[in-house]
């Protein structure tokens, strides 16, 4: 591998993550700076190209972020993005003013396809981009050229070929913008010479040498839910730190069928220490008689922390507890918080709970599918790297009214046919969540001559990108004909299955 980089310098814009991500996707390493980075320490790293994101600022205002001439002098390519472009004409003699019209959102632009930047065969010559601004570029600097236009902004792109400077008054790397990647792919491709080498696999190398600077000899912690985050997370560390890793995975009993075993089997043969506190006598006591949601959650809330608390305190001190967060959460949390929002999130209030000196969250740069791809690379199941999203209470909340051992076998019993056909019929990764709720109705049913009086099953599929809206999911007819057929004759107690039809909001993804 040649260790090529490039440095994404962040001028407080939204999408600096996702830059770096799509220029990963290209397959050239990135990494996020803080635009206050010195040059020094810029060109210490031998970056391959540069990329200026976007911002929120205006160029002419004395508190906005700016940067050095030097910077464009290097003989490094780079690419100025939204705010960074009109940084690029501004430093180099340009003129940046108020838009007459703003743009925002997906607009038609005009590439000049014989810049480098557009050249790609796959680009035609109009398309549309992602526009989000309100100030633009009146007067380019000498020596770029326009290579791109809307009808409200006569400079959407410009470039100085020469010296290799590129610049796009839009959004490359959101998906609204067509070829957008295609775009990324020509700057860090053509422009910067980058090779395009590098993997996951060479990012495993680079994650584990980076938790063993960070770490030492020191002992870290990681509450282990089984979900993919903190079991990517897990993987990563013990191979980082192997026997300095204690994992504690508290089994609360309301997990899916298998699902304690299957995440005992993926851990508790590697070579860390993993603690699995089997918790369920301890919070059926605690929820016996509870049918109200809120109670349920506080009190399984409480009492995870408590088993987690009573293990960790065995262990003394740690130097490190570890969080699977990863950058979705920093994002959603707001920057700058985000761990301490995030911690109390992931894992009820431990940080306070537990004697620790720092929080270490190797996963936060990564995007989801990124996570999934390391965790495949570190050698995780597919099972574990693919699981769906499922709620710390887990199936307590899929139960509703009070929870007992018959209910909750009855439910993991129909969950699991129901995930079992959905696989079958390869929907498993398009649905992006789909469960059984066991409802607390009855209702009459005829079984051979008999006479049944049995719980009514709902199953519930969703289709999300943010899980803040959703929408229900088209499942074919023949598949929930399977999926109701072999619950009603395979799982007592049910007589009757129901399909959610509601989308989020007016109602919400669980039941509870
Ligand atoms: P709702 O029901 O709020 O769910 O539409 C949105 C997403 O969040 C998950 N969820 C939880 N995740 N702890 C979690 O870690 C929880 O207490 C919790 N409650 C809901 C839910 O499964 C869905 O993916």
């Amino acid at each position: 591998m040649k260790n090529q980089l490039v440095l994404v310098l962040d001028f407080g814009g939204q999408y600096n993550q996702l830059i770096a991500r799509r220029v990963r996707e290209c397959g050239v390493y990135c990494e996020v700076l803080p635009y206050t980075t010195p040059i020094r320490e810029i060109t210490a790293r031998k970056p391959m190209g540069i990329i200026f994101t976007g911002g929120p600022n205006s160029v002419y205002e004395k508190t906005s972020p700016h940067i050095s001439k030097e910077i464009f002098e290097l003989g490094i390519p780079i690419l100025g993005i939204c705010y960074g472009c009109q940084l690029m004409a501004y430093t180099l003699g340009g003129t940046v003013s108020t838009c007459i019209t703003s743009e925002y959102g997906k607009t038609e632009t005009f590439y000049d396809k014989s810049c480098s930047l557009f050249g790609a065969d796959a680009l035609p010559e109009t398309g549309f981009s992602w526009m989000s601004h309100t100030d633009y570029i009146s007067q380019v600097p000498e020596g770029f050229v326009i290579t791109a236009h809307t009808d409200n902004c006569p400079v959407a792109a410009m470039a100085d070929p020469e010296k290799k400077l590129y610049a796009v008054q839009f959004h490359p790397e959101v998906n609204h913008t067509e070829h957008g990647l295609s775009m990324l792919n020509c700057f860090v491709k053509d422009i910067c010479g980058c090779c395009g080498d590098w993997t996951m696999e060479n990012y495993v190398k680079i994650a584990i040498e980076q938790v063993r600077q960070t770490v030492g000899d020191g002992k870290v912690l990681l509450a282990l839910s089984g979900g993919v985050d903190s079991s990517v997370c897990a993987a990563l560390l013990s191979r980082a730190v192997g026997k300095n890793l204690t994992c504690i995975f508290v089994d609360h009993g309301f997990l899916r069928k298998n699902e304690g075993d299957e995440v005992e089997a993926a851990f508790a043969g590697q070579d860390i220490h993993f603690i699995r506190i089997n918790a369920k006598d301890a919070f059926m006591e605690k929820l016996s008689g509870v049918s109200d949601p809120e109670k349920k959650r506080k009190i399984i809330g409480e009492e995870f922390i408590r088993a987690f608390e009573r293990e960790a305190k065995k262990l003394g001190t740690v130097d490190f507890l570890a969080q699977g967060t990863i950058y979705p959460d920093v994002i959603e949390s707001g920057c700058g918080n985000a761990a301490v929002i995030k911690s109390h999130h992931n894992v009820g209030g431990l940080p306070d709970y537990v004697d620790f000196q720092e929080i270490i969250e190797p996963l936060r740069l990564l995007f989801k599918d990124e996570v999934r791809q390391l965790g495949i690379e570190l050698g995780l199941p597919e099972h574990l790297v693919w699981r769906q999203p499922f709620p710390g209470p887990g199936l307590a909340i899929r139960i509703i009214g009070e929870i007992t051992e018959d209910k909750l076998e009855i439910l993991q019993d129909a969950d699991w046919i129901f995930r079992e056909e959905i696989a079958k019929a390869g929907l498993d990764r398009s649905i992006h969540q789909y469960f059984a709720v066991l409802t607390n109705m009855r209702s009459v049913g005829v079984m051979g001559d008999g006479r049944t009086y049995d719980y009514t099953l709902a199953l519930r599929g969703v289709t999300t990108t943010d899980f803040m809206t959703a929408d229900f999911a088209r499942i074919p007819y023949e598949v929930l004909e399977v999926v109701s057929a072999r619950i009603v004759n395979e799982v007592k107690n049910i007589n009757r299955v129901v399909y959610d039809v509601t989308t989020k909001p007016p109602a919400t993804i669980e039941w509870e």
